[in-house]
């Protein structure tokens, strides 16, 4: 028998503790956002649907990034008992410079499109939470402008080689007068992925005001005004501007470039000089014999080769190969903190974010991309108490193993990771 009793009204107004309610609701939206997930549902709430599409959607069958982000999931973490760690260091030392984050804003294309703010709200984040932004050559802010707003903190410039080559040469000259530090050379371009849905909402740059965009610009009023009250969206540093982004990549990309490219690149550049793109291990070798300074394990976020390999399960062997002579580093998929400490734990020095920041971008400009490195930042620092380690060169590949279903077989590539459990079954 349960023994009852009148409430006690003390003991009612105790629990009664109503919070305060928060009347900006830009914050009031950000802070319900508790995952990469959630800003990516707020972001797809408030942007058209063609432009949300676009930065949310990959080539083909968009089977990569599905696959991509399943490897994380797939991770499986081994915490270490009992060693206290309740204050961890999240920083790390990356090409030649200090990041206050294992993680940086990866560069990419047409960001104002996603919301006005673009590249200004990336590079002014990353400055203020001590982590590198990249500029991509398709960006829509300038060279100049994305210094202005990151001025002491590392701005990285990603260069596509374009078959007007003087193009390509004169960014990477004003890059450097800017200050930029490193250069990213992306190689898993030389034509346009088919990003399908782009070509099925019949997406253009600038986007066209259609009887359909218009319906579906009803209930995100605040994309159009920021669109038609802010500087005319376009490339900063292009001047080819019109048609789908398909046209207008393969009209900018280059299908011949090749190691020569790098050569010529490396004479003109005096910083540390970057590789992304790699997608395997004898590519990787080859890179590091000519001196590169690092490499980023990438297949573009599942925007170009669908089915190309999985960067997380590349990395492993890469490392292993070249860890010692080259910086190793990863993207496409992170959606979690957790993410990246695993691929840390694997040997990768650094990764980078593409629709993570995106996603903040659109819930919410320059607060929703600070939002966006909260959630890693305190994602990355829990999985590392959690774990029982307080700095990154802690962190080791007995910290991580995957499930086995996505693991290669067949020939390329050859060797399973060292980390990973003997095989059940065949991958799916
Ligand atoms: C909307 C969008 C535009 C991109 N534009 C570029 C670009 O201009 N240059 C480039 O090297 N990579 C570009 N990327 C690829 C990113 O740099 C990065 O490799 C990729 O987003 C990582 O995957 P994630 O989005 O899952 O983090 C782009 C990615 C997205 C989502």
């Amino acid at each position: 028998m349960v023994t009852r009793q009148l409430p006690n009204l003390h003991e009612m107004f105790e629990l009664m503790q109503f919070k305060k309610p928060e009347l900006n609701a830009k914050k009031r939206r950000l802070e319900s956002a508790l995952t990469i997930w959630d800003l990516r549902t707020i972001a797809k709430r408030r942007t058209p649907k063609a432009a949300f599409d676009y930065t949310d959607g990959a080539a083909e069958g968009e089977l990569s990034i599905a696959r991509a982000r399943q490897a994380f999931e797939d991770v499986e973490f081994h915490p270490g008992i009992l060693r206290p760690a309740p204050t961890v260091d999240t920083s790390c030392e990356i090409l030649g410079g200090p990041s206050a984050l294992p993680f940086g804003i990866a560069p990419t294309g047409f960001t104002r499109l996603m919301q006005t703010e673009g590249e200004i709200a990336g590079a002014g984040a990353a400055g203020a939470a001590g982590i590198p932004f990249t500029l991509s050559t398709l960006g829509t802010t300038s060279i100049e402008d994305v210094k202005k707003a990151n001025p002491h903190g590392r701005n990285w410039f990603q260069l596509y080689v374009m078959r007007d080559r003087e193009i390509s040469y004169g960014l990477t000259r004003r890059a450097a007068e800017a200050g930029f530090d490193t250069l990213f050379f992306t190689v898993d371009t030389p034509v346009a992925g088919a990003r399908l849905r782009d070509k099925r909402n019949g997406f253009s740059i600038p986007p066209q005001l259609t009887l359909g965009t218009i319906v579906n610009a009803i209930p995100r009023p605040w994309w159009w005004i920021d669109f038609l009250t802010t500087p005319k969206l376009e490339f900063a540093s292009l001047s080819s501007t019109g048609g789908t982004v398909g046209e207008l990549l393969d009209a900018a990309m280059d299908p011949t470039i090749s190691y020569d490219d790098l050569t010529v690149i490396r004479e003109l550049w005096p910083g540390k000089i970057v590789i992304k793109g790699v997608q395997n291990v004898e590519d990787s070798k080859k890179l590091v014999e000519l001196g590169v300074d690092g490499i980023v394990l990438s297949n573009h976020g599942g925007r170009q080769l669908d089915r190309a390999p999985i960067p997380f399960r590349l990395l492993p062997e890469v490392v292993r190969e070249v860890g010692k002579d080259a910086t190793v580093m990863i993207d496409t998929g992170i959606m979690n903190g957790a993410d990246i400490v695993a691929s840390i734990a694997l040997g990768a020095k650094f990764t980078l974010i593409g629709r993570a920041y995106l996603y903040g971008l659109m819930a919410g400009g320059r607060a929703g991309v600070d939002r966006t490195i909260a959630i890693l930042r305190s994602e990355i620092e829990r999985t590392m108490k959690l774990l029982g380690v307080s700095s990154l060169a802690e962190l080791q590949p007995r910290h991580v193993t995957q499930l086995t279903r996505l693991t290669p077989v067949g020939s390329a590539p050859a060797r399973a990771p060292r980390t990973a459990r003997p095989k059940a079954s065949a991958a799916r």
